[in-house]
């Protein structure tokens, strides 16, 4: 992790600023300022009035997107730098992926899995060929993904690894997110999402992240029959681990037999710079879990990727989801993959989060004390008077959304399809926001 030390401002540093300063003055961005009007209060209230309390959203209300942007019911656009906690890399109503859940919605949406549908298998192909997998299971939610990896990994525990009936373990790091199931709350060190929700699941245990040597003391329970983790952390706050960490993890699930589960909902699908967060090492877990870009943001879409040797071990009717593998979301899947591939989003996100990242590190370190991330998934602690809540709307203000991480934390992800002129107009707001507010 980057040290939170301060330090003192470089000269270069100063000018860049004052640079950045003067052209904010001289030329408005096109995006902003906002003014946020009564259609998006009425917005705020209804759902305040009739809908439960389980989310803080930023009050702005959205009613179109397209790539990069978005727009609100008065018409405002703004850069989307959160993409829908990432589901949306290939940018806001693709074409190509609209195009095919359109064509698939007036063909056949539902088959469930009693039956075969025509699209499942051509899915399951191209997506185990991409991935170098035996096979995929799909399903849903993200959390679903996780829910299967764990029952996936208790199966083979016990009928692979010969782990006594119920003593399977599972181990966990510090500060993961995958969901909010009671099972994904059990393994969370974070109270907004486990407390007065016991009791809890058993049989799951925590390390910390990044710690290598817990993870070496850990694994050598031999009822322990896998070890789950995000490659970066993200709703963590972005957390990235020492280089090496990936390749360790793999050394040590191999040496005691237990297998490594990579959760890339969030960090996969080219969101850090590569197609999985892990390629950044070379290392090929046993289990991946995909989700969100899955879709492109279209609908949930989540899938387990592994190989006969842990799918083989749930049988038929073991378990399943009347959704998954529907062929509107295969279809839609498909084309999501595509595009990935085709707009070379992998390579955009390296190119775009190496400028985002080098051009707020510019940033005085009193005011931006850390920026981290790989590709576009970056995050940023600020020491400014006001707390990351107030910088985002003053963001939004100004024509940008993000969302706070943590108190002093702001993620920023934008679609992987932004360019470089968006990138540095995204910058410029950025930056002008921080410093008036500092
Ligand atoms: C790493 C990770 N895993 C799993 C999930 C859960 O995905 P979902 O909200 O689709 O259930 C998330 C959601 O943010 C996530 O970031």
């Amino acid at each position: 992790m980057l040290s939170r030390m301060r330090q003192p401002v470089s000269q270069a540093t100063k000018q860049w600023v004052s640079m950045v300063v003067n052209k904010s003055t001289q030329a408005a961005p096109s995006a902003g300022p906002v003014k946020i009007g009564t259609a998006s209060q009425a917005i705020f209230n209804r759902e305040q009035k009739y809908g439960a309390h389980n989310y803080h959203p930023l009050p702005v209300a959205l009613s179109k997107g397209e790539g990069v942007y978005v727009w609100d019911v008065e018409g405002n656009r703004y850069y989307d730098f959160l993409s829908a906690y990432s589901a949306c890399n290939q940018g806001h109503c693709h074409p190509k992926i609209v195009k095919a859940l359109k064509k698939q919605a007036d063909m056949f949406t539902l088959s469930s899995r009693a039956f075969y549908n025509d699209v499942l298998g051509e899915y399951e192909e191209y997506i185990t060929n991409l991935f170098g997998y035996d096979k995929v299971l799909p399903m849903n939610t993200g959390v679903e993904g996780g829910e299967t990896a764990c029952k996936l990994a208790r199966k083979w525990g016990y009928k692979v690894k010969k782990i006594p009936e119920n003593e399977a373990k599972i181990v966990f790091v510090a500060g993961n997110f995958w969901g909010r199931t009671l099972a994904a709350i059990s393994s969370s060190t974070d109270p907004d999402s486990y407390a007065g929700y016991g009791p809890y699941m058993p049989g799951f245990y925590i390390i910390p992240y990044d710690d290598v040597t817990a993870l070496e003391e850990a694994l050598q329970d031999p009822n322990v029959c896998g070890f789950m983790f995000e490659p970066i952390q993200g709703e963590a706050g972005v957390v990235v681990p020492q280089e090496g960490y990936l390749k360790k993890v793999r050394q040590l699930c191999t040496k005691y037999r237990v297998l490594m589960i990579a959760d890339e909902v969030q960090t996969g699908l080219c969101r850090t710079g590569r197609m999985l967060a892990c390629d950044h090492e070379n290392v090929r877990p046993d289990l991946v879990i995909l989700g969100k870009a899955l879709s492109g943001g279209v609908l949930p879409v989540s899938a387990v990727l592994a190989d006969n040797e842990v799918m083989l071990t749930i049988l038929p009717g073991e378990h399943g989801s009347t959704f998954g593998g529907n062929p509107l979301a295969c279809r839609v899947a498909l084309a999501s993959l595509e595009v990935l591939q085709e707009e070379k989003l992998a390579e955009n996100a390296e190119l775009q989060g190496k400028l985002l990242r080098e051009e707020l590190g510019k940033l005085p370190k009193e005011v931006v004390s850390v920026v981290r991330g790989k590709g576009l998934l970056n995050a940023i602690v600020i020491h400014t008077k006001h707390d990351a809540w107030d910088v985002c709307v003053k963001l939004r203000d100004n024509g940008l959304l993000a969302k706070p991480t943590h108190g002093d934390i702001i993620r920023f992800a934008p679609p992987l399809v932004i360019n470089k002129a968006q990138m540095d107009e995204c910058l410029e707001i950025i930056t002008r926001t921080i410093l008036s507010m500092k």
